[in-house]
């Protein structure tokens, strides 16, 4: 009896009051870079948004699987793109980007940068971006070269025969050190015209190592028997906590290294139906939930996952506002001639692992905390990864189903 008062109590101080989470909260979606202040955060609280929409689109397309995504990948590979469109379908691809409120007159050289600090070995997260183009098209030597000035990559020039795939997979496969193979996973097609590809993969570095790896345990799914899949575990776990009732789920940020932080939403309920986090999503509230969120010491349980995931974006895209720029697509900087986008293939390889350079302690200090509460990611979730110091959004994905958790 007494146990479980004490547990409601710091249950309640982990509650998230809504007028806390609510304060900075902008009317209008114009407003939201307001909070950042720098081009690289603003840019970043952008790009965010675009992933968080994307990721939205991806999902209600269908409700029922597993969707991972690197909205700063995507973002890269659609910003060399639009170098290459006219003025007008330049402002629906930046607004599909959120970055039309950024009035940065330096945009592409602040992307750069972004990309390139993100991109440090530290924070276990690298990506490449590159837009394949059919040499029949009779390709305007000015973009590629703008393109390759800008961001140190060339568009690849598809000579049509069945080189152009071990050209592209190597290429991909190089620049992510190895991790991210076989982005085309079959020969192109022979009408391939034009197609942005972005590649991602993260494996990032907890800042507090797990001392049981690999731990079988059960993982349910509404309306089904658990499956046991191998869960890293560590008591005493320094996280930043809260619940918000609201979205009806409880939130636990876990630190990595280099200023990273995976975030998991994790349902109060065994549910697939992650609508509600879903919609809350936004740059700004994730930035406010980073504010609010508690720091406690839990008994921490977290599934191992070892992903490899790919996708077409182009309908999800369409969805966000450039359908009509796909029907009639001006890529007039890029060629004269008439042409189609075929598909925006992104792929996403990630894993977590155990490793970590601290170790948890072994007695619970944190004041005011007598009863040990446990987190335990058992069931499906939605996660974020962030970087703390740009608010830059490098993955998000949500797991449905326990075979999601090991795809390779
Ligand atoms: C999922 O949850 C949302 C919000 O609670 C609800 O509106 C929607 O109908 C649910 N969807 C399904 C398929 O149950």
């Amino acid at each position: 009896m007494k146990k479980t008062a004490l547990l409601l109590v710091l249950w309640s101080l982990l509650c998230l009051s809504h007028a806390q989470m609510t304060d900075t909260e902008a009317d209008g979606d114009e407003e939201v870079v307001d909070l950042f202040t720098t081009p690289h955060t603003k840019l970043a609280a952008a790009t965010s948004d675009f992933g968080y929409n994307l990721f939205r689109q991806l999902a209600a397309r269908d409700p029922k699987v597993s969707v991972f995504l690197s909205p700063m990948s995507i973002s890269a590979a659609f910003t060399q793109l639009s170098m290459g469109v006219s003025e007008r379908a330049e402002k629906q691809i930046y607004r599909a980007l959120r970055y039309h409120t950024l009035q940065d007159s330096q945009l592409h050289n602040t992307l750069k940068e972004l990309l390139s600090s993100l991109r440090a070995p530290a924070k276990g997260f690298n990506s490449a971006e590159r837009i394949l183009l059919a040499r029949k098209l009779r390709l305007k030597l000015e973009y590629l070269n703008n393109v390759e000035t800008q961001y140190g990559v060339r568009p690849q020039t598809l000579m049509g025969g069945a080189r152009d795939l071990k050209a592209v997979n190597d290429w991909f496969k190089q620049k992510t050190g190895g991790k991210v193979g076989q982005i085309l996973p079959s020969a192109l097609p022979r009408n391939t015209a034009v197609l942005p590809v972005g590649a991602a993969y993260f494996k990032g570095k907890w800042v507090t190592r797990f001392s049981k790896a690999n731990k079988m345990d059960n993982f349910q799914v509404d309306g089904q028997a658990p499956v046991l899949i191998p869960m890293m575990e560590q008591e005493n776990y320094p996280v930043k906590m809260g619940n918000d009732p609201d979205i009806g789920c409880t939130i636990a940020q876990v630190p990595m290294q280099d200023g990273v932080s995976m975030y998991f939403f994790l349902p109060d309920e065994v549910t697939q139906n992650l609508t509600m986090i879903e919609e809350a999503l936004t740059a700004e509230f994730v930035q406010d939930l980073s504010n609010t969120l508690h720091a406690v010491q839990v008994h921490l349980t977290l599934p191992v996952i070892k992903v490899s995931y790919s996708t077409d974006l182009l309908p999800s895209l369409s969805d966000l506002g450039l359908s009509e720029w796909l029907a009639e697509t001006d890529l007039i900087k890029i060629t004269s001639q008439p042409v189609k986008l075929n598909a925006v293939r992104h792929k996403v390889v990630m894993e977590t692992a155990p490793e970590g350079t601290e170790y948890a302690s072994t007695t619970t200090t944190a004041r005011g905390q007598s009863l040990t509460l446990a987190y335990n990611v058992d069931r499906p979730f939605l996660f974020l990864v962030r970087d703390e110091p740009s608010g830059a959004l490098l993955m998000i994905g949500k797991v449905l189903s326990p075979r999601d958790l090991e795809r390779v």
